[in-house]
Order: structure tokens, then C-alpha cells, then sequence
């Protein structure tokens, strides 16, 4: 797919008052400094779009960008800051457990973990809430800059591993690295493929009930 524009639309604190959810949504989310605004960049090839910090918490809001004036990409903050209060801890985590469970236009969730560590808690727990709310999801390993080509293959045997425990089939899984611009293709690709493969008239409100094929299915 050729990013031929993008444009910063808003940040939003609640869900309330992100952009009307009318366009195919794509979110990045994952543990603070994992490097989810650096990837949007790389992305978009643009430098600055999304704010990056080596200090964790830099992102605090939900924030849209809307590309080639057709879908929107979402830049969160990341889950699992240890280093602000309990009570902001809470309020990011209700931020995003709404945003995701709440959007009806979000058709795919982009989980990042960092390549050079093994699988932790935190991650693993967010990808069984979103199994367990039917939340369609992708894993995307960043900083694979920073590995050898053995040792990030053998990172990827312990998270198949590991997710093998908890899953039947593994979700999609994205090699990247912002500082070396790979895998930039792949995922462009793969948001093509799933954004042409769905409609605004198929959003459902209630993802848990559709994906149990409950009531409401899709109206197409
Ligand atoms: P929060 O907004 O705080 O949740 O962090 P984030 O996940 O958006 O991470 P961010 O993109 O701000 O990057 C965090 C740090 O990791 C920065 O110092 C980046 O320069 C660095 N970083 C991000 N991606 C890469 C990468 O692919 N390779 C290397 N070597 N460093 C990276
Ligand atoms: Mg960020």
C-alpha cells in the first residue's frame, strides 16, 4: 500500500471524543517504550508524526492519524508503566480497555513486544483479554535491530512456545525494527489486505457476542 497522505487529527482522553468511528481503525499498543510511536513513523516515513521519548509514558492519549484520507492508525499509551502512580496506572488501563473493547471501527490490534526479551506477564495477559473479548490482534516484535539473526530467532521459538500454551492456532507475527526500517512491507501489506476485506456496514458493536457467533452479526 502507498502512504500517499497523512494527517494528525486528534488526541482523545475517552472514547467519547475520538473521531466518529466510521473508517477502518488500526491500533499499536504495548508496554511503555517498546517503541509503538516509533513503528507508526516508520510506517508513514515520517520523522515526527508521533511523539517518541526514550523515557517511558511519553504517550498519554489516544491519538488518531488518518491516512490517505480512507482509514484511521492509532497511536496509545503504553500499558504496564511502573513508573507512575497506582492511580494513573488505572486510569491508562480503563482508557484503553474501553477504547479497545468500545470501538466499533477498530478491525485490528497491533501488539508490540520488545525482541530482546522473553515473554512477559503483562503481554501474555493482554493477549487472553483480548481473546477472551474477541479482539482481533497481530504481534509485532520491535527492535529486532538490536539482535542477531540467531539470537531473535531463538526469542521467536520461546514466544511461539509460549503462546502455544495459551492458543490453538498464533495470531499473526511481524519482525520489525523502526531504526533499520524492516518489515515495513509486511505490515503495510497486511493492513491492506485486512482493510480491503472489511466494510464500515460490518462493524459490531458487541465483538465478544459476534465472535461467539452470537446475535449481532454483521448487517452485510
Ligand atoms: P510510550 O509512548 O512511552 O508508551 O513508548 P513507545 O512505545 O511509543 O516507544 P517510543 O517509540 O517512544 O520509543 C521508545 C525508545 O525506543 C526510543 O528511545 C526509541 O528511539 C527506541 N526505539 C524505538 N524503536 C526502535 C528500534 O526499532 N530500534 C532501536 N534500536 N530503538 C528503537
Ligand atoms: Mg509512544
Amino acid at each position: 500500500m502507498k502512504i500517499k497522505t497523512v494527517e494528525f487529527v486528534k488526541s482523545s482522553s475517552v472514547i467519547e471524543e475520538c473521531p466518529e468511528g466510521i473508517k477502518n481503525e488500526f491500533a499499536f499498543i504495548g508496554r511503555s517504550n517498546v517503541g509503538k510511536s516509533s513503528l507508526i513513523n516508520m510506517l508513514m516515513q515520517r520523522k515526527e508524526l508521533a511523539k517518541i521519548s526514550g523515557r517511558p509514558g511519553k504517550t498519554q492519549l489516544i491519538n488518531h492519524f488518518e491516512v490517505n484520507q480512507d482509514w484511521y492508525l492509532v497511536d496509545l499509551p503504553g500499558y504496564g508503566y511502573a513508573k507512575t502512580s497506582k492511580k494513573n496506572r488505572a486510569v491508562f488501563q480503563k482508557m484503553i480497555t474501553t477504547y479497545i473493547k468500545e470501538r466499533p471501527n477498530l478491525i485490528n490490534t497491533f501488539v508490540l513486544v520488545d525482541s530482546r526479551h522473553d515473554p512477559q506477564k503483562i503481554d501474555i495477559e493482554f493477549m487472553e483479554w483480548c481473546g477472551m473479548e474477541g479482539i482481533p490482534f497481530s504481534i509485532v516484535f520491535t527492535k529486532i535491530d538490536k539482535l542477531g539473526s540467531s539470537a531473535l530467532m531463538k526469542q521467536l521459538t520461546k514466544y511461539k512456545k509460549k503462546l502455544m500454551q495459551h492458543w490453538e492456532e498464533l495470531p499473526p507475527l511481524f519482525m520489525t525494527s523502526a531504526e533499520g526500517r524492516t518489515g515495513r512491507e509486511e505490515l503495510l501489506r497486511y493492513i491492506d489486505t485486512v482493510h480491503q476485506s472489511i466494510s464500515p456496514s460490518m462493524y459490531v458493536k458487541d465483538k465478544e457476542a459476534f465472535w461467539e457467533g452470537g446475535e449481532q452479526a454483521p448487517t452485510e
